[in-house]
């Protein structure tokens, strides 16, 4: 029978990990939740007085605050964490593997499989493992397979697959509100009782009817479907972006219309200068390399095809900035607007203006750049990694980080808006222009601007997906 969930523990206190839990714990207020982490500066920030939180999530430090020290903890100490808990979620980062066997392409489970075996060697009393992480399909088995084989006497462990679909930026909302829950887990009698024991955790607050439970494998590769079929919806209006481009349509003109059907729906439209964040691509290459594994050429290569659409255009848009200011953009001030991958949050992974970035370095441009959360030493760190044939303090010769949009883009011959923050809105075009040199470019890459409003100005405006 369902064993009634007293103590929860996480590991992994990342953006996933640590938003997930910590509602857990606020909904929960009769389970402990601790979330632990090998990173200490992690852990620490995560306990700081002032609430200087380690990722920036609208909404988190107040369910943070109501709980912290109640029945929700951070520490590093994994083993006992671990030892206390009767449901275990691993939350670590599955990231693309960057060397071996399907480099480039397949998850590095080494996280996942560190954990595990951790799990299996301090386990005392039986727990339910669920694997949180994005992961390829049978991870769930091979999690079974270490930790049975690991395990003390008389020490069970049941394995369930609990994907998370919160998108960054509205993480806390996503979590308050999710379109669905999913746990996959073996249909044994165990297994079942472990999905409701987890079903039962989450009842607190989401509705029995949004509770999906399914096989492992279905949960598993669920996930990776449903980033596959949002990132494919980007690079299809992506796609089509380039036909209004070289046509005269107007891209949002052509959303607008064909979301219009109740079958095609109008969310996720936006065409953009590409998709970027910590998950789209890894997850569409994972499975890429899980169809090539199961001899399935065809339709691997039909999921590259999204990445690799979403790489032209990241190009394309900056080869269109290059060509627009005379095929040239030697010495001259660019700057750019917005370095995180959305709206709203800190995070960088696979963001477009890393790529923009060094496509403007390598045609040896000076680059103003602004963002409102990103932090200095993350921007130098991405920079560098994304242009290894520049030193560090050639990368800080071109690269001028500012503190408003203003400061940015005095002096500049174009502006380049990489990331849709709401203050680049309510920017003071005028002022704007009046600091620049003439004439004056504004690159939308986001349909962020009134285009009419700026063309008044004076500015020459070139957005994406419109011709110009
Ligand atoms: P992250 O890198 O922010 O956090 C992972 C954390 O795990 C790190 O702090 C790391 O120190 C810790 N860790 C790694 N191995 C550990 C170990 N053995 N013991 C203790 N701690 C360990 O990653 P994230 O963005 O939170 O993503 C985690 C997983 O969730 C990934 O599989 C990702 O694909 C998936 N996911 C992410 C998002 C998202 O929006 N970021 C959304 C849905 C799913
Ligand atoms: C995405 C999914 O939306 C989540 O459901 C999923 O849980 C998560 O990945 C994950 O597995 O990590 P996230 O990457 O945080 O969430 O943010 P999205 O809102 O999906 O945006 C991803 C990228 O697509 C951003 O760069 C965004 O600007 C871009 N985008 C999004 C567009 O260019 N056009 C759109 O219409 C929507």
């Amino acid at each position: 029978s369902p064993v009634k969930v007293q103590k929860i523990v996480c590991i992994g206190a990342g953006y996933v990990g640590g938003p997930t839990c910590a509602v857990i714990a606020q909904k929960c207020p009769e389970i402990i939740v601790t979330i632990v982490d090998l990173n200490e500066a992690r852990i620490n920030a995560w306990n700081d007085e002032q609430y200087r939180l380690p990722i920036y999530e609208p909404g988190l430090v107040e369910v943070v605050r109501s709980c912290r020290g109640k029945n929700l903890f951070f520490s590093t100490d994994v083993d006992k964490g671990i030892q206390e808990a009767d449901l275990i979620f691993v939350s670590v980062n599955t990231p693309t593997k960057k060397s071996g066997v399907g480099a480039g392409f397949a998850a590095d489970l080494n996280y996942v499989e560190l954990a595990t075996r951790r799990i299996a060697a301090v386990a005392t009393s039986n727990k339910i493992v669920v694997e949180k992480s994005t992961v390829p399909c049978r991870t769930a088995e091979s999690m079974r397979t270490i930790l049975e084989a690991n395990a003390k006497p008389n020490c069970r462990f049941d394995i369930l697959s609990n994907p998370e679909f919160l998108a960054e930026g509205t993480a806390i909302k996503d979590l308050h509100n999710p379109d669905r829950v999913l746990i996959g887990s073996l249909q044994t009698p165990e297994g079942l009782a472990a999905c409701q024991s987890l079903s039962d955790v989450y009842a607190h607050w989401v509705s029995r009817d949004q509770i999906l439970t399914v096989g492992l494998w279905s949960s598993e590769l669920s996930k990776l479907a449903a980033n596959a079929m949002l990132a494919q919806r980007i690079s299809s209006i992506n796609a089509l972006s380039a036909i209004c481009e070289a046509t005269g349509a107007n891209i949002d003109e052509v959303a607008n219309a064909v979301g219009y059907d109740s079958r095609i729906g109008p969310k996720f439209l936006k065409a953009s200068v590409g998709f970027g964040g910590s998950c789209f691509q890894k997850d569409i290459l994972n499975l890429v390399y899980l169809s090539e594994s199961l001899h399935l050429p065809e339709v691997a290569a039909y999921w590259r095809q999204v990445v690799e659409m979403n790489e032209h255009q990241k190009s394309r848009f900056a080869k269109r900035v290059v060509d627009s200011l005379f095929n040239t953009i030697t010495n001259k001030r660019i700057t750019v607007l917005g370095f995180a991958f959305k709206a709203d949050t800190g995070d960088t992974r696979e963001s477009a203006a890393i790529s923009l970035i060094r496509d403007f370095l390598k045609e040896k441009a000076n680059v103003n750049l602004y963002d409102p959360q990103v932090e200095e030493h993350q921007i130098w760190q991405d920079l560098a990694e994304a242009s290894p044939n520049l030193s560090l303090e050639t990368i800080k010769k071109q690269v001028n980080i500012c503190s408003s949009s203003l400061e940015a883009c005095k002096d500049a011959e174009a502006i380049v808006i990489a990331t849709e923050w709401k203050e680049f809105k309510e920017i003071d075009w005028e002022t704007v222009y009046q600091g620049m040199n003439k004439p004056a470019f504004v690159f939308d890459g986001r349909l962020l601007v009134d285009e009419d409003k700026l063309t008044k100005i004076g500015f020459k405006v070139v957005t994406i997906g419109r011709g110009s």
